[in-house]
């Protein structure tokens, strides 16, 4: 039998994850299997850390192989803000609208040519044995205005110069092809499969 259990309850992230590493696992369990779990203190200084905090947590707990998924946003001008606190940026019940204003804020008066900065997502694995993380970048800018209705968090000023649109006019096949977490679920599915094979 073939188990594994994504460090998350976002039934979102779980089912993105799921749908991609089914093939190569009997079950798919995610936190929500296991509500004593009790809550992962991600008191990391990195994005990595923070990652196999939660992917060691969950396998120390379950004896399974676990897996999990972060993403952080990096703008340079702001020094790598928001960095660790791109869920909460404008403070821990913020919205994305809030998230999102805030940092139009930290960046008024910043030329377009400066305002640089890139989506992370790290994948973390651990089952005691072959643990790995793999990473998918997303390079773009932030914009002074939030353009467009698609996606979710950041997706209205993150600009793609490749697309000259925002993250929010794409359609999500494309933003599943081209962002973070698509190229990260991409080279994480080809580790699982190397090591399900
Ligand atoms: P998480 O680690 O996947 O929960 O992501 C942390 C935060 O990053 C989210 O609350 C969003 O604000 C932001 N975020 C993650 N992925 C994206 C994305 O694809 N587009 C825009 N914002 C994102």
């Amino acid at each position: 039998m073939k188990k594994i259990v994504i460090a998350s309850s976002n039934k979102h992230k779980v089912s993105e994850i799921s749908i991609n590493i089914q093939p190569f696992f009997d079950t798919i369990l995610s936190l929500s299997d296991f509500p004593n779990i009790g809550e992962i203190i991600e008191d990391g200084t990195t994005i990595e850390e923070n990652s196999f905090i939660k992917s060691r947590a969950s396998f120390k707990y379950t004896g399974l192989a676990s897996v999990a998924d972060d993403t952080i946003l990096e703008v340079d001008h702001l020094n790598g803000e928001p960095g660790l606190y791109t869920a909460r940026y404008a403070g821990e019940q913020a919205t994305y609208n809030q998230n999102m204003d805030k940092l139009i804020k930290e960046l008024h008066g910043v030329e377009m040519n400066m305002r640089t900065a890139r989506f992370r997502t790290v994948i973390s694995y651990v089952d005691g044995v072959n643990d790995f993380h793999v990473e998918g970048i997303l390079e773009g800018k932030i914009l002074k205005n939030k353009i467009g209705k698609n996606g979710f968090g950041y997706d209205p000023i993150f600009y793609v110069d490749k697309y000259d649109k925002s993250l929010a006019q794409i359609n999500s096949s494309l933003k599943n092809d081209i962002s973070h977490r698509g190229l990260a679920i991409k080279k994480f599915v080809s580790k699982i499969k190397e090591l399900y094979k």
